[in-house]
């Protein structure tokens, strides 16, 4: 069975590190998982007035979140906290109230900027949103990724320093997505 898996990547930046990092990520992954990026840069600003009546671009993006087996955000740290344009895609598929696409989806949060601390504090705001969300989250191991020139390889995929620390992580991802598969 193959387990198809939303990768979104807080970030509109041409070159962002995260969505590089997200797509490098789904070069690493299981045989069973099917990596898909959710593009989040055409959703309007969330107004609660609209849920009636959503945009093409919040349908499609619905619709394909919907789809997943499992979720992994990549945030990048703005301000020591989750961009808004992260936080604005996570409440658009929230509502309407009690049509959440997020309940029950399993979820894994990594990290990458530039500083040392790999958008920690940002990780760190994002989990409590993902919980009240009812998104079981993999807790262990942590990414707190820093961005460096030799962290990608320049075909994109993985550099040799943090790729079996990484691969690591997504078996974990992944036996997390299999679990809640299961249930
Ligand atoms: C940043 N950056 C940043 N970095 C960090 O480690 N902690 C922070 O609090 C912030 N704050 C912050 C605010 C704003 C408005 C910007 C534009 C940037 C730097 C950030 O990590 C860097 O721009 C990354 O490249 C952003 O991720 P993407 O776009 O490359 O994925």
């Amino acid at each position: 069975m193959t387990h198809e898996i939303a990768v979104i990547a807080g970030s509109l930046r041409r070159e962002s590190f995260n969505r590089r990092l997200g797509q490098a990520l789904a070069g690493l992954g299981p045989a069973d998982m099917a990596f898909f990026n959710v593009p989040i840069g055409d959703l309007p600003l969330y107004n609660q007035d609209d849920d009636g009546a959503p945009t093409a671009a919040v349908s499609a993006f619905k619709a394909a979140v919907a789809r997943a087996s499992g979720v992994i955000f990549l945030t990048p740290e703005y301000n020591r906290s989750v961009p808004g344009v992260l936080k604005n895609a996570i409440d658009h598929g929230s509502r309407p109230y009690g049509q959440s696409i997020w309940a029950g989806k399993p979820a894994g949060i990594i990290g990458v900027s530039p500083g040392k601390v790999g958008a920690a504090m940002a990780q760190a705001h994002l989990r409590p949103i993902l919980a009240f969300l009812d998104m079981p989250t993999l807790g262990q191991p942590e990414a707190f990724v820093q961005w460096t020139d030799d962290l990608l390889e320049s075909d994109g995929s993985i550099g040799p320093g943090s790729r079996e620390f990484l691969a690591g992580w997504m078996e974990r991802f992944a036996a997390h997505v299999r679990l809640h598969a299961a249930r």
